[in-house]
C-alpha cells in the first residue's frame, strides 16, 4: 500500500470497474448508453485505446484516447478517476500518460470536450495546459453546451 498508481494497457477484465466508475460520474460524460459490450467493443478499435490506473490491485481511474496519426490528430476522453480518490494528482498522470502514447503514434494535435457546467472538468484540462478553442452550443441531446480544448503536443 503505498498510495502510487501504476498506469498500464486496458484488458477485458477491467470493463466491471470502468462502467462502475463511469456510472458514478455519469452526468460529466456524454449518454452513449454505455455497456460493458460497449467499452469491450471499443478498446478493440484500431484507432482506439484505453489506459487504466491501478493501485494495490485495484482499477482507481482511466482514460481514452482516439487518435488519426494519418493526420496528427487525437482527443481525450473520457477520463475518470475513483470519486473517493480525486484531487491526488492520479488524472493528470493518466492524462500525461496518454499525451506521451499519443505523441508515439504521430499526434501534434490533441483536444478534449467538457461539458460547460463540468467546472472540477473545466479545471483539470486548464490546470494541464490545454487552451479553451471552441463553446458549441447544445452540443449534447440533453442540450447541454461544451467547451473545447486543444493542446499542441
Ligand atoms: C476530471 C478528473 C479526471 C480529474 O482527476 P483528478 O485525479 O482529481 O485530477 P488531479 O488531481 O490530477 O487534478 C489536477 C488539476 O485539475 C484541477 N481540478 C481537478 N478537479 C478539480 C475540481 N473538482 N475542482 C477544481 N479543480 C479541479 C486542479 O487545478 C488540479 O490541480 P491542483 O491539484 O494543483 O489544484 C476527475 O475529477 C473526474 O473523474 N471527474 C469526473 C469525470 C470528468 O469530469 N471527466 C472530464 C470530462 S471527460
Amino acid at each position: 500500500m503505498d498510495g502510487k498508481i501504476r498506469i498500464r494497457e486496458f484488458t477485458p477484465s477491467d470493463a466491471d470497474s470502468l462502467l462502475e466508475m463511469h456510472e458514478q460520474s455519469a452526468e460529466y460524460f456524454e449518454d452513449l448508453g454505455i455497456n460493458r459490450e460497449f467499452i469491450l467493443n471499443i478498446s478493440q478499435r484500431g484507432d482506439f485505446r484505453f489506459l487504466v490506473a491501478e493501485r494495490d490491485g485495484e482499477v482507481v481511474g482511466f482514460i481514452g484516447v482516439l487518435y488519426y496519426s494519418n493526420v496528427g490528430r487525437g482527443e481525450i476522453g473520457p477520463v475518470c478517476v475513483d470519486k473517493s480518490l480525486r484531487g491526488r494528482g492520479f488524472g493528470s498522470q493518466l492524462l500525461e500518460k496518454a499525451v506521451t502514447f499519443l505523441r508515439g503514434e504521430g499526434v501534434s494535435r490533441v483536444i478534449a470536450r467538457v461539458k460547460e457546467g463540468n467546472t472540477g472538468g473545466l479545471k483539470f484540462f486548464e490546470g494541464n495546459g490545454f487552451q479553451q478553442e471552441g463553446f458549441f452550443k447544445r452540443y449534447t441531446l440533453k442540450g447541454e453546451d461544451v467547451v473545447q480544448f486543444v493542446k499542441f503536443i
